[in-house]
């Protein structure tokens, strides 16, 4: 990404199962901190809503639980950073269910360069299972935490899905620990909500704290539309319809 600031952006990934709580606290660390916050998920649920050309393949991977091509899942997230790197480059980025494997690692580490922290979620198996299967809270509006309909009825709030996803997530996601080392950070995630994000925002807000190296002509190039940012995000668009159509 020649010109573009996408190398160049702070950020920290969010990881742990389904159900383990990243979206929970993203959303208030959003809120709360000036944080920008990206979920795969919610983005590739966006694209379906909107009508992607890969649109039924991503809701088929999604409802059985299964990872979505990774053509896909790039063009999404690397369009929705060149956005909020245009809009503020000093902000960080939280990469919620992102990295998913050793593969999504890689292509982060070459696209955007090492997140300043990996937060790991940690959950026992049948918390997880029970907070999937009751994820739809839409006759609980107190539980909603303000988040669209589309994101509180899923097709994979089953018990078959859900079982998918935390396979999925111990073979490929775990071993991905070990290429982050001390940037990982564990926390428990099946205490009360609460307390879980007092440890998250104590561990994300430090984090933030700390002064960022990013040049003002590196700020006010971002802010510029980059010629090379809309290249390569049709570039990404045309790899994973040539991927779907394999
Ligand atoms: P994704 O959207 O990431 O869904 P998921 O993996 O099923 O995880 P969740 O969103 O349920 O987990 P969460 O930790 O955000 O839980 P939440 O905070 O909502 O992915 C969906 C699909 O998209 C994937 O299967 C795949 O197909 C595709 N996909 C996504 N990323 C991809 C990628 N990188 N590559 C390829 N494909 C990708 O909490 C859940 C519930 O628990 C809520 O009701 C909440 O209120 C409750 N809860 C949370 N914390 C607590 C607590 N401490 N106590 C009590 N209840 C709690
Ligand atoms: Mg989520």
């Amino acid at each position: 990404m020649g010109g573009s600031l996408l190398g160049r952006f702070r950020f920290i990934c969010v990881l742990g199962g389904p159900g383990s709580g990243r979206g929970t606290h993203c959303r208030r660390l959003q809120r709360e901190l000036n944080v920008a916050h990206f979920s795969t998920g919610a983005l590739l649920r966006q694209a379906v809503e909107e009508r992607h050309p890969a649109a039924g393949n991503i809701e088929g991977a999604m409802a059985a639980g299964e990872p979505v091509a990774e053509p896909v899942v790039y063009s999404v997230l690397k369009a929705a950073c060149a956005r909020a790197v245009r809009e503020d480059p000093a902000r960080v980025v939280l990469f919620d269910g992102f990295p998913r494997d050793a593969e999504q690692t890689r292509w982060m580490q070459r696209t955007f360069g090492e997140p300043e922290l990996v937060v790991f979620l940690d959950c026992p198996h049948s918390v997880m299972v029970q907070r999937v299967t009751a994820r739809d809270t839409r006759s609980d509006p107190l539980r909603s935490d303000g988040r669209e309909a589309a994101e509180l009825f899923r097709p994979d709030n089953t018990e078959s899905a859900a079982h998918t996803l935390i396979h999925r997530f111990n073979v490929d996601t775990l071993p991905i620990m070990d290429v982050f080392g001390t940037k990982v950070k564990i926390l428990q995630s099946d205490a009360a909500i609460e307390q879980v994000y007092q440890d998250v925002l104590v561990c994300v807000g430090g984090r933030i704290k700390q002064t960022d190296g990013i040049t003002q002509e590196a700020l006010a190039e971002a802010r510029s539309p980059s010629k090379d940012d809309a290249a390569a995000a049709a570039e990404c668009a045309k790899a994973a319809l040539d991927e779907l159509i394999k």
